[in-house]
Parts: C-alpha cells; structure tokens; sequence
C-alpha cells in the first residue's frame, strides 16, 4: 500500500469504529434497560480484559449497557445484547484488549455478533467455549493475537455467515495459528464469509472438500496458509462445480505450483481471483483470459511463462489486472488491452515487456482504456525509448510507476496535463532536462520519485507554486542546483524529502525549517559547508531517517535524538569532537569517515536500561582510541553490523564478541592495532557474513572452527532484486536505495541484477602463524578469501577447488610450501589470484582459467609452467631471491579489487548485496515494517483519532 491508501485505510477504519460506536451507544433509544443478567456477564467479561486504554470505561455498573456502553447493541424490544463490536483500529497498538476471554459470555443468550478483531491475546487458542455460542451468526477474531490450534467446537455454530479467523501477518513474533483438519467447518453450511488467512492449513488436506461442503460460499480467503504445492492439482481434478456462487477466492501466498488449475472455470461467479505469491509456472491459459465476469485478476509474483496473449482483449469485465514480477513471462503489451474500457488498474511491472515505452502510450492512449485507466505500473519492465506526448491521453491517470527502466530523453509537456496524478514515479531511468517543469501544474500530486536519472536545470520557488499537496518528493541523485530565496516557505508539508546530490549549499537550507512532518530527510552530497544550527538539531528528533553524509559538515555531534528506530548516516563529513550520546532505541548509525576521536568507552549501550535496539554502527575511518573494545557493547545484542575499522583501536579482540551478537554479520576491525589471537570463541558468530580483521597485529594461528561460520558454508534463497520486495513501498525503499546505490557510487544499475551476496574473510597483513586449516574449504559460499602478508605455513589445503564461490583468493607473502593443489583449477569464477611469494614448488595446474592469471599471481615462488616463462623440464635451478617482491608497491587495497570482478566488496556493496537477498532484506524491511508501524501512529495521533 502506498502512504496514501494507508492513510484512506486508517481514516475509513477509524471512522466505521466512530460510526459503530455510535450507533451501539444512541442505536438503542427504547427504554427497555439491559438485562441484569446479561449486565453481570459482560462485567464479568469485561473484569478479565486487560484494557491498557481504558477503552472499556463506560461500562459502568449501574449504568445501562443497552444505552451506555460502548460497543454493545441490544434487541430494541427484547433489551437481549445481540451484538459486541470490540475490535481495535489496526496499528492502533496501545488500546488493544488482551488478557482472558471469560466464558461468561455464554450468558449473552442472544448474541450473534461478536468482533474482536485487531485486538492481542497474546497467543491463547480461540477458547472452545465460543462453539457453545449457537446463536453467533457473525464472528470476526482476525489479526487478534491467538495462537495455537483452532477449537473444532467452532463448527457446532451452524447459523454461522461469517468467519473471520484470519492471523496476523504483520509482526513476526505474532503467534501463529493452525488447525488439524477442516472437516468441522462442514456444520457451518450457511457460510457466506470465510477468512483464515495466515493460519497454518498444512495439515488440512480436507481443506478443498470442506470449502466445497459450503454451497453458500462467496467469499473465501486463504491466503498465507501453507498450502502445499500438491493440492493445486486437486484444484484441477476436483468438483469445485457446488460453490456456484462464489465470488471472492484469495489463495495467494501459498506453495501452489504447476499450471494454473483449470477447475477454477467452473466456479462461474468468480469475479475477484487472487493467486498471487505462489509458484505457478504454466503460461496464462487462454480460458482465464476468456473467462468474462472477472474483475480483479492477481497472477502476480508467480513464476508464469510465455507472452501475454491477446485473448487478453476478452477480459472485458476486467477492472484490476496484475501478472507483475513474473520475470519468465515475455514479449509485449498486446493491443487489444487497449479495448479493455473497464481496465482502472494494470500492473505489469517485473514482466520482461521488451517494449518501447512510446508503443506502450500508443497503444493506450487510442483504445477506449484511455478513459478509466486510474494506475499503470510498469516497474523494471525493460522498456525503452522516450516517453511520448500521448500520456496526456491518460487524463484519469492517478498513478503512473515507469521506474527502473531504461527510458531516455526529456518528459513532454503533456504530462503536466495529467491533472489527476497523485504519484508519479520514474527513478532509474535515463530522463534528462529539467522535470518540475512540466510536473509543475499537478496540483494533486502527492508523491513523486525521479531519482538516479540525468534531470538537470536551476530550480526555484515557482516550479514548486501549485505542488500544495506534496508527501514525498525524492530526487536525489540528478543534477538539480537548487536556487530559492533565504526567506522561502515551500507551500507544501513533506514528510519523505530527498535532495542527495543536488547542489544545496553552503548553507543548510534554511527553508527546511518550515517542514513540520518530515520523517526522512536525504541531503546527501549537496555542497554543504556548515555546522548544524541548533533549529536543525531540534527537528531531526522527529526524524526517522536521516542521510546528512558526504559533505562538509562541522563541529561537534551534541547527541543523537530519540525517536524509536532511527537511522541516522553522518558518514563522510568533517565532524570532530567526541562521539555523541545515544538513545536506547536508535536503530542504525553511521558516522564513518570523519575527524571523531576519544575513546569508545564513554559511548554506548551501558547507561541504558533494557537492551538497545541498535543494529547497525558503523564508525569507521575515525581518530577513535580505546583500550579493548568497550564491555559495554554487548548489550547491543541485536548488532548485525559493527564497523570499527581504520580507528586506533588497540588490545585484545574480546571473547564476548562471539557470544554476544547471534545477528552480527558484518564484523570489520580492519587496519586498527589490535593485536593478541584471534579468539575461538568468534566462530560461534553463525550469522557471520563479513569478517575483516585485516591490517592489525594479530598474531597465533587461524581458528580451527573457521567451517563454523555457517552462512559461509550455505546458499541463500534467490530473490528479486529488492524493488521487487518493495513493490508497494516505493518510497521506502527509495529512500533507502539512495542510500545504497550512493556508496556504489551511482553504479546500482550495472550491479543489481548481477550482485551476489557476498562473504568475505580478510585477515590479511596481520603476524598470524601456523597451518591454513583445511576446514576452510567447508566455507563453500565465500566469494573472497585474503590470508596475504602473515607468517602462514604448510600446504595451501588440498580441497581448496570445493570453495567453488571464490572470486578473489589471495594467500601471498607467506611462507606456504609445497605444491599447488591440482584442485584448485575447479575454481571456475576465480577472478583475482595470487598465490606469489611463498616457498611453493612445482608446476603450476594447468587449465585455461589458471593460466589465464598474470606472471604476477606466482612470482616469488619456485614454480614452473605457464603463465610463468620457467618451464618445468628446467625447474630445478633457483629462482633468483630477487623477484621475491618485498615492495608494498604491489599490494592491492583488497576491498577494491572485487569490485572489477562484478561483485564489489565493502560497505557498498553490503547494501547492494542486501537489496538482493530475501533474507538481508527481511531485517532490512523488518526495520523499515516498524518505521511504518510508527508513521502509521504519528498520522493517528496528528488527525486526533482516539480509539474510544
Ligand atoms: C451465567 O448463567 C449461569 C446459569 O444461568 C449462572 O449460574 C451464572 O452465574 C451466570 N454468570 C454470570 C457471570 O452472570
Ligand atoms: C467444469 O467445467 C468444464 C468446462 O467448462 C465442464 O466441461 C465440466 O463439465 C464442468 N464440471 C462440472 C462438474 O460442472
Ligand atoms: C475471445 O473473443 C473472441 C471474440 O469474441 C472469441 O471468438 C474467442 O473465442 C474468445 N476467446 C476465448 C479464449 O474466450
Ligand atoms: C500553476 O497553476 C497555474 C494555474 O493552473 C498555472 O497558470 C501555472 O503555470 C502553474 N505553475 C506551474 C509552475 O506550472
Ligand atoms: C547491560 O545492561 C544492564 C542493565 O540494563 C546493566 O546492568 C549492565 O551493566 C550492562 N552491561 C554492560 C556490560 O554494560
């Protein structure tokens, strides 16, 4: 959902809970009071709540409950309670009820409504005594905290119409429900309504014949329920012929794979079909495009096959079409789509279209489609060529995604005639001139992104005159020289802003001061020189993201403000002074590459109370001096990234650090003073991706557990590209892939769909002695491995071919003996190697992929055989000392060298790799879910809505 639709969400929820609220307290004008009996039962209920809101507080004892109370509607005559509506507004956390459900609800003879939705109970099971509640003819417990297996008993409830028992998917520590089997639902068969979205129906493999038992059904929801990819095929063998009038069949989000079922034709109601997140892997059979009443069609994130065919031009009911990120699904946008007149919404985004764009406009702008179409994505849909004049033809359009794709040239004045558009987003492409100019007219425009293009021009107040009704504009990374007077007031309120790379300074702009709502400020590498004025300081608490770094900012960093799960990036300046203080809930911090000095000690994680939220702290390329690093740091339990490298830092590398951080999978010290052994204890860092010990004066031998470091040693899942992930959170993950593709130096494009995760050992240039372990080899999935300039001894380890991820290998200036293994010509995506100034011996293996490698890779060794001259029937002589290459000349700064080999190491690429990677991402995201959680409140609390 974008801020928008959230935002529309919030208000309509929180309206109906007005409403409802209401109508229970003055709906009842009669004056037949509660009845007592019914009055002690809900005080009953009401006194095993917990209601941290007090949202109960009108049910007062003496008062009437039929007129009174909030949340309850009774029989006018009758003055029975018939109905309970107690549900939360979602993401309203702090007024959920929780606690235990009393079974005197029982009592309430009448009742046959009951909603508690959006509530938390903390993982109960739904009490079995609800099955006992015969006259409930509407029960809604979804997103409400329970857990565990759901009552059987629920099926005696035979007036049921409808069911909501739909899980909550939005935190990941929600508890998770299931059931065994579904055949109780069977006694439920004048259902209307069903919702068990997020509830594990794995074991259910009654599911189908059950649903089937419900020939009332028209609605069914079943999406996220851990349906095996087997029972796809049931859907094709079996009678779906009995839910005649279903109208409504969510299954997304399962492991459905195969073809898309064909016994789908015979529910002849359907008008809204999602299977949308499962594996599919047929083409778009031509039945689903011919089958006339649908409406909404969700094929999206599948892994669909073949072109979009024409018979598409049949789906003439068709309101909402989405087959996006089916990336094997090729070839165009077919004409007939333009005859579509009902169409509002076409996402095809991900899809390998192929297309120029301006035959896309063409195509639309002619056919009756033109009228209603209301949103068109066509994100990372490799389109070409420029975007044409017909857009203006779009006259309904009120989102437009063209983003991520290769469109050049200027944006023609025509789409400023789009007077609906309220999101407009075309970030990565190759758009040049100057955009504000023809977007300067939409005044409904809410949120744009044309970041990372080659836009350019001089901007001033009047390009921004009528754009009142701004949320978010994100530009970074475009040529902008922002020129507005000192005294300026933008007519807009923003709360996502990003100006990276555009020129802003010397000053910081003096304007922003106005912007009363921002929560994600981006005036990276915009030309400023100045220190923070205090104003500045005062504002950033209510930040949630904050990216300040690569310009010449100065003076000292007082503290960082206390918004829960911040992240804020100060890198690349010239701030001095001492560390800052910092707050407990702080989520990321990055203040490398500036003039910080003093110790470590006084910083961090040991005055809180609780533990820190921080995840990421990056403070390399500092003057910081310390003794050990702090003991303090380990309350930072939740680190997943703790950069320290190029300071002064110096003693032991502390044993703790193993067992402290079970999340940590970035550790570099690198270049510091650290010296001592490298702790076994580190190897218990499981989660360890990144370890840079490089440049210190280590000493001792190689950890023998080093095959511990697991997520070395295996695959990651294979996602999409995180813009894909963030479909809907485009400016989210804008704001972040700014941050991202900034260190990569604008080159994001050329390395996002190539970049592997990368995991990288380098304990380079250190005193470390003794044998390279042979367990190495176990680390499968290391791409890098740089052991260079130590002391190391004995053999290079035999299996080294099985490291069939290494990109980069480096054991040079060592004193490793023997010969090369043969093994090692299986490294088939080696790119950098050397092996030079060792005491080896022998022939160099021989293969294309060896030989390939410089002279250079081997000098200083007693080898023979190509890519050396020396050939080996006269190897016996000495090689002359002198090509032992002592000089420092020759060394390579490590973290650059990959970046060749189309992986790229550092920093940059951590954040690229973990745009990549669904894992990465989902800490990522997780992070992002809770800044959401927290935009979602401020807007409740700035609208005033209260719960009760
Ligand atoms: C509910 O009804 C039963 C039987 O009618 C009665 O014994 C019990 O006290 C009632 N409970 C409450 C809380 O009113
Ligand atoms: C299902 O639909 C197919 C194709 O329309 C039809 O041949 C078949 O008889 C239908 N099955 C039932 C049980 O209605
Ligand atoms: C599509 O529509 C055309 C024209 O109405 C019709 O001849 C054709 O059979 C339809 N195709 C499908 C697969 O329904
Ligand atoms: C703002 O709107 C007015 C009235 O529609 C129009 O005349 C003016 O050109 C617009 N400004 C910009 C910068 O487009
Ligand atoms: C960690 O935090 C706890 C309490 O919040 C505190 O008592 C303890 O001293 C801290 N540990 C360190 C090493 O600072």
């Amino acid at each position: 959902m974008d801020t928008g639709s959230i935002k529309i969400l919030v208000l309509v929820i929180f309206t109906l809970a007005t409403l409802s609220i209401s109508l229970s307290t003055n709906g009842s004008s009669s004056n037949i009071g509660c009845i007592e009996s019914e009055r002690q039962a809900l005080l009953v209920f009401k006194q095993h709540l917990l209601d941290p809101a007090n949202r109960l507080a009108s049910w007062a004892p003496h008062e009437d409950c039929c007129r009174w109370w909030v949340g309850v509607v009774c029989h006018d005559v009758s003055g029975h309670v018939l109905e309970l509506h107690l549900q939360n507004p979602p993401a309203y956390e702090r007024s959920r009820l929780g606690g235990k459900i009393n079974h005197s609800l029982l009592n309430l003879t009448h009742l046959s409504y009951l909603d508690l939705s959006h509530n938390y109970f903390g993982g109960i099971p739904i009490p079995h005594f609800f099955g006992s509640m015969v006259t409930l003819r509407h029960l809604n417990l979804s997103r409400a905290g329970f857990g565990g297996l759901i009552p059987h008993q629920l099926g005696n409830l035979s007036h049921m119409h409808y069911l909501n028992l739909a899980g909550d998917d939005y935190y990941k520590e929600s508890p998770q429900q299931y059931v065994e089997n579904l055949g109780w639902l069977a006694g439920m068969s004048q259902l209307k309504y069903l919702d068990m979205s997020n509830v594990d129906l794995n074991k259910a493999l009654d599911w189908l014949q059950t649903v089937n038992m419900l020939p009332s059904l028209k609605e069914l929801y079943l999406s996220h329920c851990h349906l095996p990819p087997q029972h796809s095929t049931l859907l094709s063998r079996n009678n779906l012929s009995a839910l005649t009038l279903l109208v409504s069949l969510d299954l997304s989000f399962n492991h459905f794979g195969g073809p898309i079922p064909d016994g789908l034709q015979n529910l002849t109601s359907l008008r809204h079909l999602d299977l949308s997140h499962n594996y599919f892997n047929s083409s778009i059979p031509d039945w689903l495009y011919g089958f006339s009443p649908l409406e909404f069609l969700n094929l999206g994130s599948n892994h669909l096959q073949g072109q979009i065919s024409s018979v598409i031009g049949n789906m003439t009911s068709a309101i909402s079409l989405d087959l996006s990120l089916n990336n094997e699904l090729e070839g165009g946008i077919p004409k007939s789509l333009g005859n579509l007149c009902n169409l509002k919404s076409v996402s095809l985004g991900g899809v390998k279209l192929s297309q120029n764009i301006s035959d896309i406009l063409h195509l639309l702008s002619f056919g009756c489609i033109s009228h209603g179409l209301e949103s068109l994505g066509l994100r990372d849909s490799q389109l070409f060529g420029p975007i044409t004049g017909h857009i203006g033809y779009l006259k309904s359009l009120r989102k437009l995604d063209l983003s991520y794709n290769s469109i050049v040239g200027s944006i023609p004045e025509s789409l400023g005639e789009l007077f609906m558009l309220r999101v407009l987003y075309v970030q990565d492409n190759k758009l040049e001139g100057n955009l504000l100019e023809s977007i300067g007219q939409l005044a409904n425009l809410e949120e744009v992104f044309f970041s990372n293009n080659l836009l350019n021009g001089v901007i001033s107040e009047t390009h921004f005159e009528n754009l009142t009704k701004l949320k978010t504009f994100s530009g970074s990374r475009n040529s902008f020289n922002l020129k507005v007077h000192p005294t300026w007031i933008p007519p807009f309120q923003v709360e996502i802003l990003a100006l990276g790379s555009w020129h802003l300074g010397p000053q910081i702009p003096p304007w922003l001061h106005s912007q009363k709502q921002l929560l994600s400020l981006d005036i990276s590498n915009s030309g400023i020189s100045d220190s923070i004025p205090s104003w500045f300081w005062n504002m950033s608490s209510q930040f949630g993201y904050l990216d300040a770094s690569h310009n010449q900012i100065y003076g000292e960093i007082p503290y960082i403000p206390v918004q829960p799960f911040v992240s804020f990036d100060f890198s690349s300046n010239s701030f001095n002074g001492s560390l800052p203080r910092i707050s407990s809930n702080l989520g990321s911090l990055d203040l490398s590459n500036n003039s910080l000095s003093g110790s470590l000690s006084s910083f961090l994680c040991h005055r809180m109370k609780g533990t820190m939220s921080l995840q990421y702290l990056i403070l390399s390329g500092n003057f910081l001096i310390s003794g050990e690093l702090p003991h303090s740091l380990q309350n930072c339990t939740q680190l997943v990234i703790l950069d320290m490298g190029e300071n002064d830092l110096n003693g032991h590398i502390p044993t703790w650090l193993g067992s402290s951080f079970q999340d940590l999978e970035i550790l570099n010290v690198r270049s510091n003073e650290f010296h001592g052994q490298i702790p076994n204890e580190l190897c218990a860092l499981a989660s360890l991706r990144i370890l840079d010990l490089s440049q210190n004066n280590l000493s001792g031998f190689l950890p023998k557990c080093i095959h511990n470091f697991s997520v070395m040693a295996t695959p990651d899942d294979d996602g999409h590209p995180s813009h894909f992930l963030m479909e809907d959170d485009n400016h989210i993950f804008d704001v972040f892939s700014d941050y991202g593709s900034y260190v990569m130096k604008g080159n994001l494009l050329n390395y996002s769909t190539t970049l592997r995760l990368v995991r990288i050992i380098d304990l380079s240039n250190n005193n470390l002695s003794g044998e390279i372990t042979e367990g190495v080899v176990n680390l499968q999935y290391l791409v890098s491995l740089n052991l260079s300039h130590n002391h190391l001894s004995g053999r290079i380890p035999k299996g080294i071919g099985a490291m069939n991820s290494l990109e980069a290998l480096d054991f040079s200036q060592n004193q490793l003996s023997g010969s090369i293994p043969q093994s090692i010509s299986n490294l088939t995506f080696l790119s950098y190697l050397n092996l030079s100034n060792n005491d080896l011996i022998g022939k160099i293996p021989s293969s294309t992929q060896i030989s390939g490698f410089p002279a250079s890779s081997f000098t200083g060794n007693q080898l023979c055989g190509p890519p050396l001259t020396q050939n080996c029937s006269a190897a016996t002589g000495e090689i002359n000392p002198s090509m032992r290459n002592e000089d420092k000349r020759d060394e390579v700064d490590w973290f650059y060298v990959a970046m060749g080999t189309g992986f790229g190491t550092g920093f940059g690429a951590f954040l690229v790799s973990l745009m990549v990677s669904r894992r990465w991402s989902r800490i990522y995201f997780g992070f992002l879910d809770r800044m959401w959680t927290r935009i979602l409140l401020l807007y409740a609390k700035a609208t005033r809505f209260h719960a009760v």
